[in-house]
């Protein structure tokens, strides 16, 4: 939520920042603003709405320099207009200061600050931090950082440039994620590592507490007991390229097609041709993992959805107790949790909130934390005993799609692994699950192939304004993330259910204008999802059903079938939800909608 940039070198600010905010877009787009510092006097620019209207501005009318911050915003506090919009500065234009996250204790420090004379001119909670800022400036703008952020409560990742420093941007971060970017002769920081991604690839992740200043030649850095300490500098793997949409329309619809190569290359990476897997930084010793009595899963939203299907594979083939918990519930109640249990935490980004705040109350409960990431060096994957890394490339489509997949192969390889550990899966079912495992991507590509179809059924439900999923066993999950998909990306209500639960209640909303999507491919509890589409139609509902090839009984049933190969329940879903990923997207195309920008949606979720 919110992106931060800055940059301190040589080159244009302008376009620096707004490239930098350009790939920073996702965590926010309803405004924009950048700030710099040109002739030793400080400028600032902002526009309400999406990046491209600031763009069009800084076009006609350019601020230059060679030292700014930027930010795109994701409201909390104030309407997303102009005046909230970031940068903000103090009382003189004099200092500016960009934030991601929240000053939970802004309207008593605002009160205190105007009581002493300061003149606000937002709704913000982070106005207060340039007015602090000015009142603790004493000649060094780190010492009066420090000191204004003693004075707050809350979450953030500030960057601050000053006209009495013109040649420095002091940032500090607690609680929400900003990393520093080493160039030659240039030094940046943003919020995430795309926004960098195409000048360098030597970053040092700020801990929590520290506060940096850097000028073009250097990068310092302090712990939060003041003492300067020397940075780690770490390399990203990604390359820059992934960040283009490769000619699709939108990042969603290139990063669904990307499944089957990420499948591909998880797989080679992970598992030897003799079938062993391998973890880098599992976090855990084997006898740790014979002991595990217990796993609970943390996570929100989409990953959420992939931790309910590792809770089945975790029950049904390790024996494991296993709960999947949404993070935002588990953070306020006091979970009983003993020392044979592990906590798992999946996501994507890797700075979701709850989700890091549910493993830091597991750690102060001494239980042991796994991680499942994708953004490499994220807090979650940094404060986690272990983390396994889903290696899916950076995912820019607010809507997850290609991490929903990959967490799902990292569960069912450390399913794998562990079966291995505590003797519950043999050999022959290895065999078999490892074939399984290896057909996915081009089982994945058939599916790939039919998206004219999809299309096409998608133009049929695209007037809808409700809808209804279902599914059973380990498609149960995959109702709730078609649900999901289609909701947030085409704003049609949609709502997924168990479907043996369907006759509890929700089944009175069904009529001849509300379409009910079936997830039904072959497995144990087909007959019962026929039975349930059979329910659905005798009260003259619509229904779309997604099966497995060869399933011509379906036919009869379903108003429209989408089909997909055949494959092991317990495997399903990495097929089953692709239908639904696309659907999704070509319903939201159709109703005219911003697919990789849905409204009100940022996609990392940093503030509660
Ligand atoms: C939905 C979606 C969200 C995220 C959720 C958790 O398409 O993207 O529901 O899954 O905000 O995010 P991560 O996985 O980054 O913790």
């Amino acid at each position: 939520m919110c992106g931060i940039v800055g940059y301190v070198g040589r080159k244009d600010i302008d376009s620096v920042l707004l490239v930098g905010l350009e790939r920073l877009e996702y965590r926010g787009y309803d405004s924009a603003g950048i700030a710099s510092i040109l002739d030793g006097e400080l400028l600032v620019r902002k526009r309400r709405g999406k990046l491209r209207v600031l763009d069009e501005s800084l076009r006609l009318n350019p601020l230059g320099g060679t030292i700014g911050i930027g930010h795109t915003r994701w409201a909390t506090h104030g309407d997303p207009n102009e005046q909230n919009a970031h940068p903000h500065v103090d009382c003189n234009c004099a200092i500016a200061v960009v934030h991601n996250g929240i000053i939970e204790n802004y309207a008593e420090v605002r009160s205190r600050l105007q009581k002493e004379g300061h003149v606000f001119s937002s709704e913000t909670d982070t106005e207060v931090l340039p007015h602090l800022i000015e009142k603790h400036f004493n000649g060094d703008l780190r010492q009066a950082v420090v000191s204004a952020l003693k004075e707050v409560e809350g979450a953030y990742a500030i960057a601050v440039i000053a006209e009495s420093s013109p040649d420095t941007i002091v940032v500090a971060r607690h609680g929400s994620p900003l990393v520093i970017a080493l160039g030659k002769g240039e030094n940046f920081i943003a919020s995430d590592v795309p926004a960098i991604l195409p000048h360098t690839k030597n970053v040092i992740y700020l801990k929590d507490g520290q506060v940096a200043s850097l000028t073009r030649d250097s990068v310092r850095i302090w712990s939060p007991d003041g003492q300067e300490v020397s940075p780690e500098v770490k390399r990203i793997e990604w390359e820059a390229d992934l960040l283009d949409k490769a000619g699709y329309d939108y990042y969603m619809l290139k990063e669904i097609h990307e499944q089957p190569a990420i499948m591909e290359s998880v797989l080679s990476r992970r598992l030897s041709p003799s079938g062993d897997v391998n973890f880098e930084n599992i976090g855990l010793t084997k006898q740790e993992f014979v002991n595990l009595g217990r796993i609970i899963i943390q996570a929100c939203g989409t990953s959420w959805h992939a931790g309910l299907i590792g809770k089945l594979l975790f029950e049904e083939l390790l024996r494991l107790h296993t709960e999947a918990d949404i993070s935002s519930e588990f953070r306020y109640r006091n979970p009983v949790a003993g020392g044979d249990t592990l906590i798992m935490a999946i996501s994507q980004s890797g700075e979701t909130a709850d989700t890091l705040e549910s493993i830091r109350i597991a750690k102060s409960k001494f239980l042991k934390v796994l991680s499942i990431c994708n953004v490499m060096g994220s807090s979650i994957a940094r404060e986690s005993d272990g983390v396994i890394y889903i290696h899916a490339g950076p995912e820019i489509g607010v809507a997850s799609t290609k991490a929903f997949t990959a967490q799902l192969l990292a569960m069912a390889l450390l399913t794998l692994y562990l079966g291995g550990i505590k003797w519950t899966i043999n050999d022959e079912l290895r065999k078999e699950m490892i074939e399984e495992l290896r057909a996915i991507p081009q089982k994945m590509r058939t599916i790939l192939a039919r998206a004219d179809e999809i299309e096409a059924l998608a133009e049929k439900y695209a007037s809808v304004q409700n809808s209804l999923f279902l599914g059973r066993g380990y498609n149960y999950p995959v109702a709730l993330e078609g649900a999901l998909k289609l909701k947030e990306i085409s704003y049609i209500h949609a709502t997924g259910y168990p479907a043996g639960e369907f006759k509890h209640g929700p089944i009175a909303l069904v009529d001849k204008d509300t379409p009910t999507v079936a997830v039904a491919p072959q497995g144990p509890v087909y007959r019962k999802m026929v039975s349930n589409i059979c329910e659905v139609r005798a009260r003259k509902g619509k229904v779309l059903a997604v099966a497995t090839e060869g399933d011509d009984e379906i036919k009869g049933c379903a108003d429209d079938v989408i089909y997909v190969p055949p494959c092991c329940d317990r495997f399903s879903p990495l097929l089953t939800v692709i239908p639904l990923q696309l659907f999704a997207y070509y319903v939201a195309v159709k109703r005219g909608c911003d697919v990789d920008k849905p409204r009100n949606l940022a996609k990392s979720v940093t503030v509660e």
